[in-house]
């Protein structure tokens, strides 16, 4: 009995895996293995198209860079030239500067020894004749008789390569009213009212100098200063009043 249900159950068993491998060949038939096959083939593809995209990005990337670097390349030589250039140009610079200093000194030193050498011929050079001497500078006063106005004083001066006196110390204004008893002086405020100065530009200095009350611009006609031997001390007048008059040089 018990045989006959063995048997039968193993019976029972072998139809139900025929059954269950009929079921499944009938759910998946052939096509378990066709779907397999479509998948395998597609990764296939897809790892091939990856690839050759892969390689393809690598390829750029390598020209790229390759351009990249030629260009670098070009632009260091390039700046390595013209720093060579600059290191040249600086070079010949320095040597022009030295050379232009050397120069430049030879050039003092004769403009030195040429000034020297004129002082000391001045100096030895005796005033033209006619001319007096007074430390060291020298001075022509007006022939005895003869008088001009300011303007033509000056002109006569001028034309000896001098000019109107200039009076700077007390000394020398002793020694200039010694001659006459009125001299035209180099200085006058015909430029601007009231502002004195000297035929070379400068100002009068010292205020001292004028006598007591001038200068008064009397009657608004007193732009040239004379100075007197009476008084030794200066005056403003009418600069076409004809004195006498001192020249310096
Ligand atoms: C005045 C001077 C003036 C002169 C002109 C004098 O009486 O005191 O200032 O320059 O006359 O001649
Ligand atoms: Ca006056």
């Amino acid at each position: 009995m018990s045989v006959t249900f063995s048997s039968k159950s193993r019976v029972v068993q072998e139809a139900t895996v025929n059954l269950m491998a009929s079921d499944n060949r009938s759910k998946y038939g052939w096509r378990p293995q066709l779907s397999v096959w479509w998948i395998g083939a597609a990764a296939a593809c897809l790892g091939f198209l990856l690839l050759i995209l892969i390689l393809g990005v690598v390829a750029h990337n390598s020209k790229a860079i390759g351009h990249q670097d030629s260009k670098c390349e070009n632009r260091i030589s390039s700046l390595t030239a013209d720093r060579d250039a600059l290191r040249d140009e600086r070079y010949q610079l320095k040597l022009d500067s030295i050379n232009l200093t050397k120069e430049m000194e030879v050039l003092r030193d004769t403009l030195q020894e040429e000034v020297n050498r004129l002082n000391l011929s001045k100096k030895d050079e005796p005033c033209q004749e006619g001319w007096k001497t007074f430390n060291g500078k020298c001075y022509y006063f007006s022939t005895s008789g003869v008088t001009r106005s300011w303007e033509s004083s000056r002109k006569y001066c001028k034309e000896r390569g001098a000019d109107l006196v200039i009076i700077t110390t007390k000394e020398e204004l002793n020694f200039v009213v010694q001659s006459y008893r009125v001299t035209w002086i180099g200085l006058s405020d015909r430029e601007q009212e009231n502002s004195w100065k000297w035929v070379d530009g400068s100002d009068l200095i010292d205020d001292g100098f004028w006598q007591v009350g001038e200068p008064n611009n009397h009657q608004n006609d007193e732009h040239c200063a004379e100075v007197s031997r009476s008084a030794k001390r200066f005056n403003d007048v009418p600069c076409e009043r004809k004195f006498s008059w001192a020249c310096e040089n």
